[in-house]
């Protein structure tokens, strides 16, 4: 097991990645020493969110479950609401604290509820998809959708433990799995060299086999990049936008397919865009460009070329929500390990590397 301590403006915390970590969540319990204790987790997650009460028993507390239909559209004000109620059922009070077992989507809901409940009770994150322990479990975030718009609703509330349990990893299905590996290989050409090598040497391993051994160190890795900027930039205002790295034209392919693009594939997509217009930037070489795209290849992204209208793209990554006054800034590589944010590109270079990647 590795142990990292995280900063937020709400007190240190720690992030624990390792495999059957039932022992370490009930010594993350017992040190909280909570009133009580309610666990949020999703239908298909429920023997996990049951091991993890079995492990909070032993910490002395009693606690109960209640678990949402699995999948994004239970981001939703009225599962809100459903949570809500069961916190007030569970007599949780400011006290007491709230224990995500699930992927994003129960993490976003559970933080949320967490954060209003009482106006803010304690969180602790069990993360069980590759996602959930690389990204949304980390940083704070926290939301539901609004009718028309994604995490439109929510605000930031900072866990106070963060327990990854790999072992979650081995029933993960097979997309989810893969999808997740963008964002590794976006923390890796935007922030990480190092870890992009561990890729590169690993990627059979990785990818086929699952090897626990090896995820630990990559889950490390990812955690620290992404704790960096989040500790510079709690509230995404400035440096927290170079997470963003391959998500201007992947966030507008997953608008333009109707969302039937995954994330995942969208932003493999996107980091494709984005590597290539750096290149005609001379931002950076081809052979950056070159050996992100491979990487990206062995993990099976984004699979069969995206079905998308080129002009529809391109007319959705103008209307990018992080966008100021218009201008789209664009975060750009300018070598394995190193982006940067805030670049304006010229419409002609969006087309044509938009127009190229979907051929
Ligand atoms: N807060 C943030 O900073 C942040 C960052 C990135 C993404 N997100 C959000 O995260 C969500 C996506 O998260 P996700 O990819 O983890 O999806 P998810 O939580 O919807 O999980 C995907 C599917 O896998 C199932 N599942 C989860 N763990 C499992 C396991 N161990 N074994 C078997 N099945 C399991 C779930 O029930 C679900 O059906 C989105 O809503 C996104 O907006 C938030
Ligand atoms: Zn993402």
């Amino acid at each position: 097991m590795v142990r990292l301590i995280l900063d937020s403006s709400a007190g240190g915390y720690p992030v624990l990645i390792g495999t059957n970590l039932q022992r370490e969540l009930r010594n993350v319990v017992t040190r909280l020493d909570p009133t009580g204790a309610a666990i949020i987790t999703d239908t298909n997650v429920r023997p996990w969110a049951v091991k993890a009460a079995k492990a909070i028993k032993r910490a002395g507390l009693k606690t109960a479950i209640h678990a949402v239909p699995a999948g994004e559209h239970s981001k939703t004000m009225s599962q809100l609401q459903h949570v809500l109620s069961f916190l007030e059922r569970q007599q949780i009070d400011r006290g007491g604290c709230v224990i995500a077992v699930g992927g994003g989507t129960v993490g976003d809901l559970a933080g949320l509820a967490a954060a209003m409940w009482q106006r803010g009770v304690r969180l602790i994150a069990v993360p069980t998809t590759l996602l959930a322990m690389v990204d949304s479990s980390i940083g704070g975030k926290t939301g539901v959708n609004g009718r028309r718009s994604k995490n439109a609703i929510g605000t930031f509330w900072q866990p106070s433990a963060v327990v990854s349990d790999l072992a979650a990893i081995e029933t993960l299905p097979a997309p989810s799995y893969r999808d997740a590996f963008a964002e590794v290989v976006k923390y890796a050409v935007a922030m990480d060299r190092g870890l992009f090598d561990l890729l590169q040497r690993n990627a059979p391993r990785l990818a086929d086999d699952r090897d626990l051994v090896m995820l630990q160190r990559v889950v490390f890795r990812c955690v620290a990049a992404k704790a960096l900027v989040v500790a510079k930039d709690e509230r995404d205002r400035g440096p927290r936008a170079i997470l963003n790295y391959g998500h201007t034209a992947g966030h507008a392919l997953e608008a333009a397919s109707g969302f039937r693009i995954s994330h995942g594939r969208a932003v493999a997509f996107g980091m494709r865009v984005a590597a290539d217009i750096a290149v005609s930037m001379e931002l950076c070489s081809r052979r950056v460009a070159e050996s992100q795209d491979a990487l990206l290849d062995v993990f099976g992204l984004p699979g069969r070329p995206p079905r998308a209208d080129p002009n529809r793209v391109i007319a959705a990554i103008a209307l990018d929500k992080k966008a100021r006054r218009g201008k789209v800034a664009w975060v750009m590589p300018r070598r394995i390990g190193h982006a940067e944010i805030g670049h304006a590109v010229p419409g002609a270079l969006v087309r044509r590397a938009v127009t190229r990647a979907l051929a």
